[in-house]
């Protein structure tokens, strides 16, 4: 997920659920839960700006793209967790396939129906408002699941949300998550120099965490790529998982990368080559994960 506005995060905790102890979550409460919706809604309107859309976090698109396509053969049915604006729905509804394109805030659930009907293709993309703490309301099989940018950091029990993409999910299907990780060593060093100890280390946080996007509240989870799996093992085997945005910067410092692209395309190549080795991929600002339904 792209947690825009460095400059005026604010960070708090709350111990509500600790992913990782093996206990069972307990749900985010119905309150946190608006937060992260009003927080939503307040930027679906400039989400398709710099906010939801520059370069860095275009170049982390065609990835998920790319290997969705690989995955999942076109033509065929998927279901988009978090769809945002619906830039991936409207990609993929392009490339042949069937989406059902679901979120949490009715005003982005809004921008992709009315994205979908400007290209012409609302007969391939179907937009929901369901978040992902209520999948039961969504029927039918899918031969792959997506999510972009870190919606299933919100999620407030991701366990449930593994038992109903294997509900929905055919045998042999796949699912393409793209999460927030833990570990940035940009973030990290960037907060770290500026003096801002406790938003630098803010993805070391157990638990549900606040961070603030324009004078609202999401509601995070990070993750290390194995405590996101452990939720979804009953169910699906790890096919890959890679480091995205691990030597480039992540989205929010895409003012540096404008004035260094000469050296930031070469990062990217660098994260394109080694992101998915051992040890590296545990890192970056996102990872990009593989699973198969059994
Ligand atoms: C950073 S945006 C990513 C949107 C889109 N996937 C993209 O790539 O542009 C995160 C999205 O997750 C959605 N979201 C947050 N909490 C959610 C929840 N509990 N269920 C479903 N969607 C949620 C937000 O409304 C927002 O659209």
């Amino acid at each position: 997920m792209h947690v825009p506005h460095v400059g005026r995060v604010e960070v708090g905790v709350s111990n509500v659920y600790k992913p990782g102890t093996g206990s069972r979550a307990v749900a985010l409460d119905e309150t946190q839960l608006l937060d992260t919706q009003r927080a939503f809604d307040s930027v679906a309107a400039d989400y398709d700006g710099p906010r939801g859309n520059n370069e860095l976090i275009q170049r982390m698109r065609l990835t998920l793209w790319d290997t969705v396509t690989g995955e999942v053969v076109p033509g065929s049915r998927l279901l988009d967790l978090g769809c945002g604006t619906g830039i991936d729905a409207a990609e993929f509804a392009q490339r042949g396939y069937q989406v059902v394109a679901s979120d949490w805030s009715p005003q982005m659930v809004e921008r992709t129906r009315m994205r979908a009907d400007t290209i012409g293709l609302s007969s391939r993309v179907s937009a929901v408002h369901v978040g992902v703490h209520q999948l039961e309301r969504i029927e039918g099989t899918f031969d792959g699941i997506y999510s972009n940018f870190g919606p299933l950091n919100c999620a407030p029990d991701l366990e449930a949300v593994a038992n109903e993409c294997a509900r929905l999910l055919r045998p042999g299907g796949k699912l393409v998550f793209s999460v927030m990780g833990r570990v940035c060593p940009w973030e990290l060093g960037y907060y770290a120099l500026k003096g801002r100890f406790r938003r630098a280390t803010v993805r070391a946080t157990r638990g549900a965490t606040a961070v603030g996007m324009n004078r609202h509240t999401i509601w995070t989870y990070y993750y290390l790529p194995r405590e996101f799996y452990r939720a979804f093992a009953p169910h699906f085997s790890l096919a890959s998982y890679r480091a995205l945005s691990l030597f480039l910067p992540p989205p929010y410092l895409v003012d540096y990368y404008r004035r260094r692209r000469g050296w930031c395309d070469q990062l990217g190549k660098i994260d394109d080559r080694l992101g998915s080795l051992p040890l590296l991929r545990d890192m970056g600002d996102h990872f990009l994960i593989v699973m198969h339904r059994r």
